[in-house]
């Protein structure tokens, strides 16, 4: 396979400028595309040198007690303490110990999504990664329904169970980690304050109804070290999302790796209109300087990825 040395060093070449629309990146042919498995290669070795994503996708049991102080990430003059559900749901070894795919899906949660008959072939991966409990019961068709690893942030609890207020919200979230039966859930319990509690009803449940899924809390360097990583390429990232998380985590445990549902733009190729989520009515906040995203940004690296082959991002209908 052919091999641009600079290809990594070089990923900000294409992405400085933001913009509403997809502009360049509107063809990014997947009927062309050929894996770059040197390449591919060349990026996990480079990710290592940041950050190992089987030790820093979870804090082991061994390494804290209950009654423990931890300083937020982001929020560092802030702390939580350990609390004996999450000491007893910390794992004992890493969940992706030995863990390695020939092919990944990794689904963010754009509307692109919608109408584009991509489940079945999303399903088809060895391994699939979501984000944010994103639900898959309706919208099974477009998104799949396979989970091997779902990632949690806090405040998905207040945005898509409504705090847990009711009843009713209770149990739909309880179906919800029910549902995920088997598979990792990554809760970045640690990153920003303001989501203990949130955090605290979901453990409580997991250990109340032996919910069968195999929690995992990011270690307290990831977010750095990742940050670390795309800045030495020189993208210029302030908080990199969920999604790209997550597709540096999977460098270390997928051959080849598929990104399904990203586009952060509300307009698709054909100007039509896309929303934000495949499953909700959020708005695109990221526009807002005050967001801490910057994903227009990291579409455009990723689009630059999937021209050099080291991944293949799927904007389109599936066959
Ligand atoms: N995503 C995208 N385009 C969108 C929405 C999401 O590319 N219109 C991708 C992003 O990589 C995002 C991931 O899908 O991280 C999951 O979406 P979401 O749940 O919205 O994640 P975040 O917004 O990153 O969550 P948070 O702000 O809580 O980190």
């Amino acid at each position: 396979a052919h091999v641009d040395p600079t290809a990594v060093t070089n990923l900000s070449k294409d992405t400085n400028s933001l913009s509403l629309c997809c502009n360049n990146t509107a063809r990014l042919s997947s009927n062309s595309w050929t894996f770059n498995k040197t390449l591919s290669n060349l990026i996990r070795k480079n990710i290592l040198r940041f950050l190992d994503p089987e030790r820093d996708i979870s804090i082991l049991k061994g390494t804290l007690k209950p009654g423990d102080i931890i300083h937020y990430v982001f929020d560092r003059h802030s702390t939580t303490n350990i609390s004996e559900n999450l000491y007893r749901l910390l794992p004992t070894a890493s969940p992706m110990k030995n863990q390695h795919h020939r092919r990944c899906a990794i689904v963010g949660n754009s509307g692109i999504l919608l109408n584009s008959s991509c489940g079945p072939e999303i399903d088809s991966h060895d391994f699939v990664i979501r984000c944010n409990l994103a639900p898959v019961e309706d919208y099974y068709q477009d998104v799949g329904w396979r989970t091997n690893l779902v990632t949690m942030n806090p405040s998905v609890v207040q945005r898509a169970f409504q705090d847990l207020v009711s009843e009713e919200w209770r149990d739909r979230f309880l179906q919800r980690l029910q549902s995920l039966s088997g598979s990792v859930l990554w809760i970045p319990a640690f990153m920003a304050k303001g989501g203990e509690e949130r955090v605290e009803w979901a453990l409580r449940l997991i250990l109340l109804h032996t919910v069968d899924v195999r929690t995992a809390f990011p270690s307290l360097r990831l977010l750095h070290a990742v940050r670390g990583y795309w800045l030495t390429n020189n993208v210029h990232i302030k908080r990199p999302t969920t999604g790209l998380l997550m597709y540096t985590m999977a460098t270390r445990f997928c051959e080849e790796i598929h990104l399904y549902g990203f586009w952060p733009f509300p307009l698709d190729p054909q100007g039509r209109p896309v929303k934000y989520h495949y499953y909700d009515t959020l708005k695109y906040e990221y526009t807002s300087s005050s967001s801490p995203h910057t994903m227009p940004l990291e579409f455009r690296t990723l689009s630059t990825l999937h021209r050099q082959g080291a991944l293949q991002l799927h904007t389109g209908a599936c066959d």
